[in-house]
């Protein structure tokens, strides 16, 4: 049995142009992805879970990272290191350092949050950032738990985190 296909130029051309235009637009899509998501330290319940290096955030300045599956930030505040989990308690958008006001800010609907301490300075969001604990030792920084399990399982956007 002979199959015979035909496909004109044009259909053809048609073919490749899509697939070319499919080849970048996933890549366009992957980058931004990958931008709003970074994924280059990820943490399971109950590890210590190296987030930096000491020398990686000076004072004033803070790094992304992934804990127990959720977006995080680590702050190096005037009195010290601290972390959050990054995951407004509004809507479930993702907060970040905002080093010109010294907030930590979602960017949804405009919730400031209190860099020492994750507390709600103004905006929806009904209740504070979670605290993550965290230890510095040896040169780098490392996020060990919740520092309330039961608070993080208290909001919906953490549900299964803790
Ligand atoms: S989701 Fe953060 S303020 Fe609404």
């Amino acid at each position: 049995m002979k199959i015979t296909l035909t496909i004109t130029r044009r259909k053809l051309t048609e073919i490749l142009i899509g697939l070319v235009s499919l080849f970048f637009a996933s890549g366009v899509i992957a980058t931004i992805l990958k931008y709003l998501w970074p994924s280059t330290v990820k943490g399971t319940a109950n590890e210590e879970l190296k987030i930096a290096s000491v020398d990686e955030v000076p004072k004033g300045s803070a790094k992304k990272f992934m804990f127990n599956g959720k977006a995080a930030v680590l702050l190096n505040m005037p009195a010290g290191f601290r972390a959050f989990g990054a995951v407004c308690t509004h809507l479930g958008c993702i907060a970040y350092w905002k080093p010109d006001e010294n907030i930590i800010f979602c960017p949804c609907h405009i919730g400031k949050f209190d860099p020492n301490t994750g507390a709600v300075l103004s905006g929806p969001p009904p209740s504070p950032l979670p605290a993550i604990d965290i230890v510095a030792k040896e040169g780098a920084v490392y996020a060990l738990k919740w520092k309330d399990p039961d608070y993080v399982r208290s909001i919906s956007f953490y549900a299964g985190a803790a």
